[in-house]
């Protein structure tokens, strides 16, 4: 599983100030404790999103984020984190920098689902494919009901860890290629964080079809993608300048001719495998260009809009379309 990992050793592109929702007061924290422990006394089951209506961002994430790992009430209704080894060992980073990016990952796909048509709602059913240790799906459980919020994953480890930790979404293990048991025309939003951005072309053109097949008319679709300079950034890792994984280090040997081919609306994929289950007949680094989404998917999706990381403050760019 080592490969299955991203390269980023801070959560945000270098030089970005921390966002506004990454301060709540003391006096905010204070309070929803207690409104935790109100609620958890109680003792009624009910949606968290009940329980944290009226969250700002600020304290939404705080309460997601850090609350769990500090206090016994917020481990006892929202989320827990795996160890930090293992957070790493999915996405490259664990800790604040892990949720930072899992916020801005769940902010940008929320963002998009209302701009196209699709606000979320409590009864909004959303799909994270290749949801990891399930650090990003936590964060739409202010806005919707539990019950629908799915998490997916082909290793076996994710989903297990997922389901030790989050008892509030669904965890599915899927195959590594479709179709899967979801059933048709149930989803409202389906995102994708860092996956696309291993899969192989024929990989992902077949989960393209199981997405369409999933989405509701008219739902969303949001992945996310490398940027053309990995190419250059993998070069530099097998230099030993910058760190960067095995897999990487052997992705994209003659730069120059993969630059080219991302420079022609081409799909730069190299198959080096990502370790347990995720080998390389499907499995490795990917960068998708725009021109290619625009042409390639267009059979079944609308082309909505490729966001660039620096607008987005995700460390990938973002790919948006819709099923008509
Ligand atoms: C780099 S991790 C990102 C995890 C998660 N999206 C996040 O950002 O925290 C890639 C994830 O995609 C999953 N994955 C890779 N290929 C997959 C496939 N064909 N079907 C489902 N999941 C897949 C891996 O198991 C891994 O959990």
């Amino acid at each position: 599983m080592s490969n299955a990992v991203e390269n980023e050793d801070a959560a945000l592109p270098v030089g970005l100030p921390p966002a506004r929702w990454e301060s709540a007061s003391r006096l905010t924290k204070a309070y929803w404790l207690a409104r935790l422990a109100l609620a958890r006394s109680s003792g009624a089951s009910r949606p968290l999103r009940q329980l944290v209506a009226g969250a700002d961002d600020a304290t939404w994430y705080w309460l997601v984020s850090h609350a769990p790992r500090r206090f016994a009430v917020a481990r006892a209704l929202l989320p827990m984190a795996p160890d930090e080894a293992t957070q790493t060992r999915f996405v490259g980073t664990s800790g604040d920098a892990a949720f930072r990016q899992a916020f801005t990952g769940y902010s940008l796909f929320k963002e998009m689902a209302a701009k196209y048509g699709r606000p979320l709602a409590p009864d909004s059913k959303v799909l994270d494919f290749g949801c990891g240790w399930g650090r990003i799906i936590r964060f739409f459980l202010r806005e919707v009901d539990d019950a629908n919020l799915v998490g997916a994953d082909c290793m076996p480890a994710a989903i297990e860890l997922c389901r030790q930790t989050n008892r509030r979404c669904r965890f599915e293990l899927t195959p590594a290629l479709p179709p899967t048991d979801l059933p048709a025309s149930s989803f409202d939003l389906i995102y994708l964080y860092s996956v696309f951005s291993h899969l192989s072309e024929a990989a992902h053109q077949r989960w393209l079809t199981e997405f369409h097949r999933l989405l509701k008319p008219g739902g969303i679709l949001v992945a996310t993608t490398r940027a053309r300079d990995f190419i250059e950034q993998c070069e530099r890792y097998r230099r030993g300048q910058d760190g960067g994984y095995e897999a990487m280090k052997s992705a994209f040997l003659d730069q120059g001719d993969w630059l080219a081919r991302y420079d022609r609306g081409e799909f730069c994929y190299e198959g080096t495998g990502g370790g347990d289950n995720l080998e390389g007949n499907f499995y490795g680094e990917a960068c998708i260009p725009a021109q290619y989404v625009r042409t390639r998917w267009s059979d079944r999706f609308e082309f909505r809009e490729f966001v660039p990381r620096e607008q987005s403050r995700l460390d990938q760019h973002a790919i948006v379309v819709q099923k008509g």
